[in-house]
């Protein structure tokens, strides 16, 4: 096995001095409460936790595992129909572990993926005038099997399915991932006969990647499940340890509580340096913005916390938000996903060696150059008192891939507790879904269709 790690130091106070860096009191102080908290999760894994043990479910491996060896070869793409915690982890399994340039070159047999989670109908519209239908299988991904995005697009893509294709064959192009029970997609799958895979109960939209709402167009572009499913496996039994020092989960989500309600780092940067890992913060931005971005009822008067998550790239992003994160306001904390080994090696050929601005990259390679640019970044941060930490993965395979999402996902439980919120519900959410519904005309939301018309009804600001 290949353990990805965390290295700290520039979180530390030694490092970064104390009003920027935790000190080891402050971390040892917040052992007795985590170990409450993993007490308190674990109490919850037979439970309505049901999303920890994913990476032992080997029946549902084996029939995904099945269904995609049957389909393979018949489909030039496979596009997800779904949106947030039913769309972002395809997308990063997808984009970490297939080639960059897999959509323009797919390898022979290997279907596309299209991860259509918007319902901007320029996108959409796009989509329809240039992709043939006929040749994509389209999952359709709604644990609630309401949400307004996903089942527009199911409405949109089975009927066009339905048109081209005829009520029998359209059957072969869709594929549900939704509730065993609950929503209006179950019935409507017994219905027309769809082949169908379930969300398990306790399984929340954003931590179910590792369900078959993630693994399902992970089998079928060829993605590893089994290793994903190990390596996850493999984190949790590191995360079942009671020593925060053993327990990287533990010493991850202390980390972040003390930087935002000690330190005052209102900001969670995830730093990708990885061109890979890029689509893996933006997984972990719905992942903690979701979770712990809540209403705290339980510490004090009500009051709203939670860090906000920003996602940067390198090296991109040292010629965009670099100058900010060294010398704007120390607000922020700093995650940098660091890879040891890349997969390519770009050597920088050893020309116009008598210019001094370009001597010293000939006879290196990219590598060098990415690995030096990464380093010069923390070390500007660590300078400025910036406290930032890395989390390295050895290499970017399905198995580095599901410790990093199962350590993120025991991380942000443990930090619910921390916070003093239940970061498994998502009321905010809701309330949003609801205006559309009403603004909509979904019956039952008349009441605040009323509510909103009178109040766009008041006077307007604008120039
Ligand atoms: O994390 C969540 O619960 C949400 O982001 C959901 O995944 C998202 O709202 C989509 O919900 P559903 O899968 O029910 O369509």
């Amino acid at each position: 096995m290949d353990p990805i790690h965390l290295n700290y130091t520039h979180s530390l106070s030694s490092t970064v001095g104390e009003d920027h860096g935790a000190s080891p009191e402050e971390l040892a102080g917040l052992a007795p409460e985590l170990q409450r908290a993993q007490q308190a999760i674990e109490a919850r894994r037979t439970q309505d936790l049901r999303w920890l043990d994913l990476p032992y479910q080997s029946d549902v491996l084996q029939s995904l595992l099945r269904y995609a060896e049957s389909v393979q070869g018949q489909f030039e793409n496979v596009v997800v129909l779904g949106i947030g915690g039913s769309a972002l982890g395809n997308r990063a399994l997808h984009t970490a572990l297939n080639s960059p340039l897999h959509e323009l070159y797919p390898p022979p047999g290997v279907p596309r993926l299209f991860v259509l989670d918007n319902v901007d109908p320029d996108w959409i519209g796009e989509f329809l005038d240039r992709v043939d239908v006929t040749k994509c299988l389209f999952n359709v991904i709604s644990k609630s099997g309401s949400t307004a995005e996903t089942m527009s697009q199911f409405l949109i893509f089975r009927r066009l399915l339905i048109e081209r294709l005829g009520e029998a064959r359209h059957r072969e192009h869709i594929v549900v991932t939704t509730d065993a029970k609950a929503g209006v997609l179950r019935p409507i799958v017994e219905q027309a006969g769809y082949t169908s895979f379930v969300v398990p109960d306790g399984v929340g939209g954003r931590f179910s990647v590792l369900s078959p709402v993630g693994l399902l167009s992970s089998a079928l572009l060829g993605i590893d499940i089994g290793s994903l499913l190990a390596g996850a496996a493999d984190m949790d039994q590191r995360c079942q340890s009671t020593s925060m020092e053993q327990n990287p989960a533990m010493t991850y989500a202390a980390l972040q509580w003390i930087m935002q309600e000690r330190k005052g780092k209102n900001i969670a940067v995830t730093f990708a340096y990885g061109h890979r890992l890029r689509d893996l913060a933006d997984w972990y931005a719905q992942l903690l913005g979701e979770s712990i971005g809540k209403r705290c009822t339980t510490k004090g008067p009500a009051h709203g916390v939670g860090p906000t998550p920003v996602r940067a790239v390198g090296v991109t992003d040292q010629h965009s938000q670099v100058q900010l994160y060294v010398e704007g306001p120390n607000d922020k904390w700093f995650t940098l996903l660091e890879i040891g080994t890349h997969d390519h090696k770009v050597p920088i050929p050893a020309d116009f060696q008598d210019r001094d601005a370009l001597a010293y990259l000939g006879g290196r390679d990219l590598g060098e150059l990415f690995q030096a640019e990464r380093e010069g970044t923390r070390i500007a941060l660590s300078d400025a008192n910036r406290p930032n930490c890395s989390i390295h993965f050895p290499r970017v395979n399905a198995h580095t891939l599901g410790q990093y999402l199962y350590w993120m996902e025991y991380s942000v439980a443990l930090m619910g507790e921390l916070y003093g919120i239940d970061a498994f519900d998502q009321p905010g959410v809701e309330a949003g879904k609801i205006a559309a519904y009403a603004l909509m005309g979904r019956t039952g939301f008349g009441d605040r269709a009323k509510e909103i018309e009178a109040r766009q009804q008041g006077p307007q600001s604008e120039v």
